[in-house]
């Protein structure tokens, strides 16, 4: 791992934010012993859950101030890497950040050396200018172009450990991010050529990656890595904001649920292109739609939605049951914000249509 020689020559004091994953990774550990012998200290901070607390950043800031450090690397999955980036932004910030003041406050800039090693193939936090953290139960959307680390370093071997559902959901995340980038009104042409790259690089490694291959799982990380570059500059759309709040009612992981949004998302785009919404028209539209099925490998747009709901399938994982109050709870859950970068509108019914078809409901 070359790139590691960079920790060398930026930092001093590395405050290093990482979850459990760090333990399984042989060769990184090593080159931090390395770093000791050379006089740099690592300061860890594990202080954080999956769906990170804004506390947990305040935290990180506080430890971040008191070990004097100058350098910020994260390992981990998205949650390490958002929490790391929201203690590089607020790490400047006047006051102790208590009662959620640097939610409000406007972002200082700042050069601290920012590093990332994202420990699953899936978020593709490390590649975007986005980070999320809740406060008060509240999902909380962070943006700065400070966020991109200035280096990424990858090992394949990170994704050996992770258990099998982890892996599927994370991969899943990657799909939805390159076909929900594909569709965004958003899209350029560039946001385009990330997502052909990613969506040829998911399924093409997935075999090898699900049976835990050195090549399936490099292959896996640099699909979504890209992806995680075409929603940098696209965002996500529809299926993003509607699974949220189906990842807290059944606990079920990000990716798994962003891929239930999207199997029924796509058909039903395919039927209501009269509703489109994209600024450049339904005809770019119903383009889009066919550029994305052969990204995909499919000779039209139905194929091609039918191919994502055979790849859900083929995961076997669950869909869950909704009763007539979770859809209720779920339908009003949306955030308008995000249906702005879907190409075609929904209203509250169509919402509640969605949900029904998403989940085993009556
Ligand atoms: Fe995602």
């Amino acid at each position: 791992m070359p790139e590691v020689r960079l920790l060398e020559k930026k930092c001093r004091r590395l405050f290093l934010v990482c979850d459990d994953s760090i333990k399984y990774m042989d060769s990184f550990n090593k080159h931090l012993e390395h770093l000791d012998g050379l006089g740099i200290e690592v300061f860890y901070f594990k202080d954080f859950q999956s769906n990170p607390l804004y506390e947990s950043a305040v935290n990180g800031v506080k430890l971040y101030k008191n070990c004097a450090c100058d350098s910020i690397m994260a390992v981990g999955g998205g949650s390490a890497i958002d929490v790391a980036k929201c203690i590089k932004l607020y790490s400047n910030l006047p006051g102790e950040g208590e009662n959620g003041s640097w939610l409000k406050a406007g972002a200082v800039p700042n050069d601290i050396p920012f590093i990332a090693m994202p420990t699953t193939a899936g978020t593709g936090s490390e590649a975007t200018r986005y980070a999320v953290l809740y406060y008060e139960d509240v999902k909380q959307s962070i943006t700065s172009e400070s966020f991109i680390p200035e280096a990424v370093f990858v090992d394949p071997n990170a994704l050996k450990t992770l258990p099998l559902y982890q892996k599927k959901a994370t991969m899943c995340d990657a799909l939805c991010h390159s076909i929900e980038s594909f569709w965004s009104v958003n899209s350029t042409e560039e946001s385009k050529e990330y997502s052909r790259v990613a969506i040829r690089g998911v399924l093409e490694n997935m075999e090898g990656y699900l049976a835990n291959t050195d090549e399936g799982n490099a292959g896996m990380l640099h699909a979504a890595h890209i992806a995680g570059k075409a929603i940098n500059i696209s965002q996500t759309t529809a299926g993003h904001a509607m699974c949220y709040k189906i990842t807290s009612l059944f606990h079920c992981a990000h990716g798994h649920a962003a891929m239930l949004c999207d199997r029924v998302l796509f058909p039903w785009m395919i039927e209501n292109t009269d509703k489109c919404i994209d600024p450049r028209g339904a005809e770019f539209f119903s383009k889009t739609l066919e550029e994305l099925s052969s990204a995909m490998g499919c000779g039209s747009a139905k194929e091609a939605a039918d191919k994502l709901c055979d790849f859900f399938d083929s995961l076997e994982l669950e869909v869950p049951y909704a009763s007539e109050e979770q859809i209720e709870i779920l339908k009003t859950s949306v955030n308008p914000v995000r249906l702005k970068n879907h190409p075609v509108a929904l209203d509250i019914n169509d919402i509640e249509i969605l949900y029904r078809k998403i989940l085993k409901a009556d």
